[in-house]
Order: structure tokens, then C-alpha cells, then sequence
């Protein structure tokens, strides 16, 4: 991957790249879901809801916690991280395991654009213009077997470079699940860049999980290895307090986290004045998602 992991850009190229994405992002929002034109999303909560942040904000508000629990340390600790040469390990219920390099898998794999909104728990929330591949075609050229029901991700690990796991926050490494249907739909992407550009580190470099209908921890960084499975796997948040982090953690606004409400939320880079807005259920992907949990009781399975 030719891009270096530096911020080469000036703030007059974000704001051209904000513009040229404005008067794209109808066509991408809708032409990279696929399955997102008529039954997706309203054009008008597109044309509202779905300006892209700037790659700033994206960039320099993270959560990334192998480098620190400040929202600017990612930024600041995460360029140390080794991510050349990077492999990726799929195994368990596949019937093609092995360590697979990032640039065979990427050159497999028809990257597009996706303008997904990202929803962190922590009620702030942002739109993101990832480029990335669907999940789905990850796991069907590893060959997923028919007795696997769930899919984990590990992120990398290395104590050396990640100043934050110095500190016990999270049993390290970072793990993360999905169930299978989930893993497979089309909206669950792998992301390799914002903007057209290679993930920055802070971000999750070089292969992050987004998952546009949960919140923003289920969308785990810089995967080392996936596993399929037959049992629910073991999750970071969940293991480190169930009562407040599910399995699912679908995003709900009727269904409060104990400390808070998750009713609304804040636009990050709407400025100090910006107003809260509404929570969507599933984050604004209803539709296409929640026939996945027909049947659940999203308040008891959270
Ligand atoms: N993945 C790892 N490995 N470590 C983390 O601390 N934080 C999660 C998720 N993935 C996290 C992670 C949380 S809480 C959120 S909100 C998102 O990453 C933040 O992604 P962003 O920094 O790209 O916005």
C-alpha cells in the first residue's frame, strides 16, 4: 500500500474532499449498499443526515484503546503501531484456514464506497466515508463450513507499541463476535481506507470490522484473526462489564445503557452549538437489518 500513515493533508483539501463528497454521496450512500436503494434509506435522511465529517474529526477523535483512553492518544501513539507486513489469520469452522497477507486479501476483494453513520455508545456519533469490502466475501473465499453459527475477531497485540495496555481497562487482546447472519449481510464491511485513502492507524489500520447498525465497539481495529465458530464468542465490553455491554449491542434509542440515556445523540464537528438529535433504531438501518432479531427481545438480548 503506497500511502504512509502521516496526515498529508491541508484543511483546503479536506474541504474540497467534503464538497466532492457532498455532491457524491447520494449516489455512493445508495450504490454501495447495493440492497439500500428503494427499501434503504429516505433520499431526504440522506441529503440531511449523511454530509460526511470532515477527515479531521474522523481522524482525530478516536477510540482505540490499546493506545490510551484519552480521545486524541490514538492519534498521538497509534503511527507507532507495526502494520507492515500484516497477515490475517482465518480459521476454525473454514475449510480454507491459514495466515492470509492483507495485500492478497485486498486484491481478492472489490473495494467500494460505503457512507455509513457510526454510532458510539457513548452517544456521540459521526458519518463515515469508508472504503472496504463486504464480510461476507472475506469469509467465502476462506470457505465457511456448514456447522459454524458465530464469527470472532482478534485485534493485534503488541505491549511494546500499545502504551495503553499497560493498564488493565480491557483483558487484552481486544475480541470481538458477530453471529454468522450478521457477519454475512451486506452491510457489515471490512473497511481499508475513509476517503479513498489507506486507514490511517488511529482508525483501525490496515482491516477494521464496521458494523453500521451497532455501536461503534462492535466494530473492532486492526484484525489479526477471525474465527468461525458454533459458540457465541467472548467480547471486550461484554467480559469487562456485562450488566452495560451486550453481545448484540444493537443500536436502540429505547434502550438505555444503566449510566445513561440512549435517546439522543451528539454530531461530532456540528460545532458547540450543534443540538442533539434523535438515536435511530439500528442506527438508521432498520430495514435492512432488523429482520435479523425477529423474535428477540432486544431489551432482555441487548
Ligand atoms: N477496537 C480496538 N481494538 N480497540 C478499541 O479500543 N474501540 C471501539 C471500536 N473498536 C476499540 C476498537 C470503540 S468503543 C469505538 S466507538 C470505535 O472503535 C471507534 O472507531 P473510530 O475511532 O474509528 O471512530
Amino acid at each position: 500500500m503506497a500511502h504512509r500513515w502521516k496526515n498529508t493533508l491541508k484543511p483546503s483539501d479536506v474541504t474540497d474532499e467534503t464538497l466532492w463528497l457532498n455532491r457524491r454521496h447520494l449516489l455512493a450512500g445508495m450504490a454501495g449498499a447495493g440492497l439500500m436503494g428503494a427499501a434503504g434509506l429516505p433520499q431526504a435522511a440522506q441529503a440531511q443526515g449523511l454530509a460526511p465529517n470532515a477527515w479531521e474529526d474522523i481522524t482525530s477523535y478516536n477510540n482505540f484503546y490499546e493506545f490510551g483512553t484519552g480521545k486524541d492518544d490514538p492519534a498521538k501513539y497509534a503511527r507507532q503501531m507495526t502494520i507492515s507486513p500484516w497477515s490475517i489469520r482465518i480459521d476454525g469452522l473454514v475449510d480454507k484456514p491459514g495466515d492470509y497477507a492483507i495485500e492478497d486479501i485486498l486484491a481478492r476483494m472489490q473495494i467500494e464506497e460505503r457512507i455509513y453513520r457510526f454510532r458510539c455508545v457513548e452517544a456521540w456519533s459521526m458519518v463515515v466515508p469508508w472504503n472496504g469490502f463486504e464480510l461476507a466475501d472475506l469469509l467465502a473465499m476462506a470457505g465457511v463450513q456448514a456447522n459454524a453459527r458465530y464469527v470472532a475477531f482478534e485485534t493485534y497485540l503488541n505491549r511494546d507499541e500499545m502504551p495503553g495496555t499497560r493498564y488493565p481497562v480491557l483483558d487484552w487482546p481486544y475480541v470481538e463476535g458477530l453471529r454468522l447472519d450478521e457477519a454475512m449481510h451486506p452491510l457489515t464491511i471490512m473497511a481499508s481506507g475513509i476517503y479513498g485513502r489507506d486507514i490511517p492507524a488511529q482508525n483501525g489500520a490496515p482491516l477494521r470490522l464496521v458494523v453500521p447498525w451497532k455501536y461503534g465497539f462492535k466494530s473492532i481495529k486492526s484484525v489479526v484473526r477471525i474465527t468461525l465458530t458454533d459458540r457465541q464468542p467472548p467480547t471486550s465490553w461484554n467480559k469487562a462489564n456485562p450488566r452495560e455491554y451486550g453481545f448484540y449491542s444493537n443500536v436502540n434509542p429505547q434502550v438505555d445503557h444503566p449510566r445513561w440515556s440512549q435517546a439522543q445523540e451528539r454530531r461530532i464537528g456540528g460545532g458547540l452549538f450543534a443540538s442533539r438529535q434523535p438515536t435511530l433504531m439500528m442506527n438508521g438501518y432498520a430495514d435492512e437489518v432488523a429482520s435479523l432479531y425477529q423474535g428477540m427481545d432486544l431489551k432482555a438480548q441487548f
